[in-house]
């Protein structure tokens, strides 16, 4: 499919404000692609899908959960917000025939981010967070870091929803937590420099 059919077809599935905020992400997913070596093709693709399933509703996705084998079952127990994410991989490999795993990746990690994300997975997911349509506090902070270090600016990105989580007193998917993880060096104290 080309571009122009695969943005026909997310159009007729997104809210118009949604469909602005995904060609956002596409620009930024592109622009961060040339910056850090990523396909810009594929960044372009996973962009473009990203959002697919954003407004199915909810028994939708739980169905498509609850029989796709490879899809984590744990999701069922978890703000329902990560569910279009992998709902959509799927719905995109069976109705828009994208077979391409990295893109697929690209589009079930983009909310949930995982451990040791892929390039492609962290451009997406990095400009999901900063597309110039977002506003919520610390985004410039963000474009900024962005600009500097696509791994920190990830991490910032990541950290920032798990407090928005805590605070609102949700759970928190493990995955958000390995992938923040995967992203900050350790940094190790020695004790006796301490003393
Ligand atoms: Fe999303
Ligand atoms: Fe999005």
């Amino acid at each position: 499919m080309k571009r122009e059919q695969l943005l026909e077809a997310v159009r007729g599935q997104i809210t118009k404000h949604r469909y602005e905020h995904t060609l956002g992400v596409v620009e930024t997913a592109i622009r961060l692609a040339e910056k850090y070596g990523a396909d810009k093709e594929k960044a372009e693709t996973a962009a473009i899908l990203h959002d697919y399933c954003k407004f199915w509703p909810e028994d939708k996705m739980r169905n498509i959960i609850e029989n796709t084998p490879h899809i984590p079952k744990d999701l069922l127990e978890y703000d329902t917000e990560l569910w279009h994410a992998h709902v959509g991989a799927e719905v995109v490999r069976r109705d828009l025939g994208i077979e391409d795993e990295e893109i697929l990746d690209a589009i079930r990690y983009h909310t949930s981010g995982r451990e040791n994300m892929t390039l492609l997975e962290k451009v997406v997911c990095l400009a999901d967070y900063i597309e110039p349509g977002r506003q919520f506090p610390g985004v410039d902070e963000l474009r900024t870091a962005a600009e500097e270090d696509l791994d920190r600016a990830l991490a910032k990105g990541l950290g920032g929803t798990i407090t928005f989580l805590v605070n609102r007193e949700k759970r928190i998917y493990p995955l958000t937590v390995l992938a923040r993880n995967s992203l900050v060096k350790p940094k190790m104290k020695n004790v006796k420099e301490e003393e």
